[in-house]
């Protein structure tokens, strides 16, 4: 299994103004970022990206032979169930959750699956366990994984070891405040925070902008 982070932060690591303004790609970050969900067998969001940017997560940028699976991770299952995602080919879309979040939304979740909008169990509770929504998506036969955010799920994942490549584009802005690209209790110390070492480092085509390719190193 292939676990990549994508994301596009300011200088001070934020994805998001305080206002929620997230806006920071150019048009060859965004070109990257759709040869990227190219590569992947899914492209997954947390929760409250999906409700706030509403995104297709489609590869629109790159010429790309195939669409892959558009997931959410969404434990307590709160997402509407009018999301772009369920509206457009809702065949390839999928939630992944827990049984307490199924529990709490019974109607949506046969909705959804009338629809034809795949449902994955991985936990039993809300707060799930990244290494076995890892699992989950093995199962279903998903090997490469992308990841775009937000703060929040990014930590998730961080935190539970299962990140293989950080890919974070630096765009020259200092937002100051605003929701972090790992966004969550964080570690205590250094040694017990994951090691990543760059692989590449590309400056922008665009001039302000630098794309960083890290991997995990143990
Ligand atoms: N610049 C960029 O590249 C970029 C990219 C993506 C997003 N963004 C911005 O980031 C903001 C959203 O980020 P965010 O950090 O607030 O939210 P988020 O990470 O998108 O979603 C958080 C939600 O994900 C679910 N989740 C996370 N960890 C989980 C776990 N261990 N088990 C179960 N569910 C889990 C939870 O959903 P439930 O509460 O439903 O269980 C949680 O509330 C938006 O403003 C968006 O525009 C920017």
């Amino acid at each position: 299994m292939e676990v990549v982070i994508f994301s596009t932060v300011s200088l001070d690591g934020r994805i998001a103004s305080k206002t929620g303004d997230s806006k920071l790609s150019c048009e060859h970050d965004l070109r990257l970022l759709h040869k990227w969900r190219c590569w992947a067998d899914v492209v997954l969001v947390g929760a409250r990206t999906a409700m706030i940017d509403n995104p297709g997560l489609f590869v629109k940028r790159y010429p790309c032979q195939r669409q892959p699976f558009r997931g959410i991770i969404d434990g307590s299952f709160s997402v509407p169930y009018n999301l772009r995602l369920f509206e457009e080919m809702p065949w390839l879309s999928l939630i992944i959750t827990s049984w307490e979040g199924i529990e709490a939304n019974q109607w949506k979740y046969k909705y959804l699956i009338s629809k034809g909008v795949r449902v994955l169990i991985a936990d039993d509770n809300k707060r799930m366990s990244m290494k076995k929504v890892i699992l989950r998506l093995n199962e279903f036969g998903i090997r490469k994984i992308l990841v775009e955010g937000g703060g929040s799920v990014n930590w998730s994942l961080i935190k539970d070891d299962v990140v293989n490549n950080l890919e974070i584009t630096y765009v020259g802005k200092v937002l100051g405040s605003g929701i972090q690209v790992i966004n969550g209790e964080g570690f205590s110390t250094i040694q017990e925070a994951p090691s990543f070492v760059p692989e590449n480092i590309r400056l922008c085509k665009c001039g302000k902008c630098v794309h960083i390719s890290w991997r995990r190193s143990f």
